[in-house]
Formats: C-alpha cells, sequence, structure tokens
C-alpha cells in the first residue's frame, strides 16, 4: 500500500476523536437510559455500536478501499492492503462504572503489520499516539505533546505489573491462580481494566510489565505499537494456544525474566 503511517495516523487521530465524543456524551445519558428500562448492558452495547458505526464511517469513508476489524462485529477485505482493527470502547465496564479508563483504540495496519495506532482516554483525553519508527506520543489535555521512553527497573521485585481478565469463568479461575503466584514476585498489580490503555501505560511508565492472556486483536494492536514504540519489549508468548494469544509488553531490563516467569506460572 502506498500511503505513509503519518497520513494514516492522522485520519486515525480525527476519527478516534469525534468517537470519543460519541462515548462522551453516551456516558452522560447512561444514568437516563439505565433509569428508563434498558439494561446497563444495552446502554453499552448501544454505545459501542454507534462508536463503531462512526469509526467505519469516518475511516472508509475517507478510504473507501481498506479493510476494517471492529469489536462489535464490523469486517471487511479491502483490496488497498491497509486494514483499520478498532475497539469502539476498551474498557466496557469502566465505562458502565464511570471509572475513568476507558477507551477508543484505532490501528492501522499495512500488509498485515500495524504501522500506526492511536489510543484515546475518554474520561481524561489523554492521547496516545504512535506511528512505526516514529515514536510514541502522549498528548495530555493542558501539557505538553511529550515523547514516551520506557525506562523502568532492573529488577522483577521492582516490578509493578498491569494484567486483566478475558470474559470467560475457566480462563478467569486459571488466570487468578497465576496472579497469586506472581504477586509475591512483583512490586504489586494492577488490573486497570482496559488493555490498550494498560500497553499505554507501559509505555507511559506508569506500568513496568503488562500481561494478558486471551487477547482480541482491537485490544492490543494499537496499544502494542504504542508500548514498542517507547522502547517496551512486546512479545507474545510461546507455546500458548493461537485461540489464546498471550500480549506481554515490559520495560527493557526486566522483560526477560518476567517473560520467562510467566511462561513457568502458566505452565
Ligand atoms: C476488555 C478490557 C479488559 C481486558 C479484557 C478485554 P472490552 O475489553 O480491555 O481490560 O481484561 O480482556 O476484553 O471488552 O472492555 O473492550
Amino acid at each position: 500500500a502506498d500511503v505513509l503511517p503519518s497520513q494514516l495516523l492522522e485520519l486515525a487521530v480525527a476519527a478516534a476523536r469525534e468517537a470519543a465524543d460519541l462515548v462522551a456524551r453516551g456516558r452522560d445519558g447512561a444514568g437516563e437510559h439505565v433509569g428508563t428500562k434498558s439494561s446497563p448492558v444495552d446502554v453499552v452495547t448501544a454505545v459501542d455500536a454507534a462508536s463503531e458505526a462512526l469509526l467505519v464511517d469516518r475511516l472508509l469513508g475517507a478510504r473507501p478501499d481498506d479493510g476494517v476489524l471492529g469489536e462489535e462485529g464490523a469486517s471487511r477485505d479491502g483490496t488497498s492492503g491497509v486494514r483499520w482493527v478498532v475497539d469502539p470502547i476498551d474498557g466496557t465496564v469502566n465505562f458502565l462504572y464511570d471509572l475513568p479508563a476507558y477507551a477508543v483504540s484505532v490501528a492501522a495496519e499495512v500488509d498485515g503489520v500495524v504501522r500506526a495506532g492511536v489510543v484515546l482516554n475518554v474520561a481524561t483525553g489523554e492521547l496516545f499516539t504512535a506511528t512505526s519508527g516514529g515514536g510514541a506520543w502522549l498528548a495530555a489535555p493542558g501539557r505538553p505533546v511529550r515523547r514516551l521512553a520506557v525506562t523502568g527497573p532492573s529488577a522483577l521485585d521492582r516490578t509493578l505489573v498491569g494484567t486483566g481478565f478475558g470474559y470467560r469463568a475457566e480462563q478467569r479461575r486459571a488466570q487468578g491462580e497465576v496472579v497469586a503466584r506472581l504477586l509475591p514476585r512483583v512490586r504489586d498489580i494492577r488490573r486497570y481494566g482496559s488493555a490498550a490503555l494498560d500497553l499505554c501505560a507501559v509505555a507511559a511508565g506508569r506500568l513496568d510489565a503488562y500481561y494478558e492472556l486471551g487477547l482480541n486483536p482491537w485490544d492490543h494492536a494499537a496499544g502494542a505499537l504504542v508500548a514498542a514504540e517507547a522502547g517496551a519489549v512486546v512479545a507474545g508468548l510461546p507455546g500458548t494456544s493461537p485461540g489464546d494469544p498471550m500480549v506481554i509488553a515490559a520495560a527493557p531490563a526486566v522483560a526477560e525474566e518476567f517473560l520467562d516467569l510467566v511462561a513457568e506460572l502458566h505452565r
């Protein structure tokens, strides 16, 4: 595909900003909707679907030959070599509870490789962006834009670890057991509730490492590029089944040890 990552990023940011406005308005009205009959899940589903529809409309409106993959079912093969991978609200449960960690995530793959990514925290307005080779950036309201560069600790017992749990009960049980064994080995554990923001947190030095089993592409596509471009080691875990891919991002000095430990605990 004959397009620059920076051009894809520009389009992704514009679409994500519009979607974030829509999600924010949906959040404001969420109480009323619950009050009138719709179940809380219905509210989320309606806003999710509307946000995804808007993203698809803006992205494919500008680039009609592209493909798209979205959490709410958008799926289309394009002919241009570019495919958009979108999560209209990553952190749906946080959205529902008004916990300020839910994001619109938009990634652009070129010939199957993610080249541009945007994660926009709807509640805080923090905008994380990255292009392959162009670095990772954070634009926070009222603060100068800054380039993200991971430093992080050099020992596992000073590593603040983020993780998350998929929605399948059996997988949650197994993950709970792994966490119980991981916790005594690291500084502490956080469960933020949005995989996209977890990966950006590694990029911003708010977490030193993050791992999760069973993520979907829309959860990690943009955030993983942000983490990698900030200098985090991003890897899948060898030996996990293709249906349950594990995504790991960690500060360079602890990455190998962390990866080995997580692999050992999952055996
Ligand atoms: C979820 C969040 C959560 C993670 C789950 C994801 P969603 O995405 O990223 O943090 O633990 O695995 O499914 O459902 O809120 O878009």
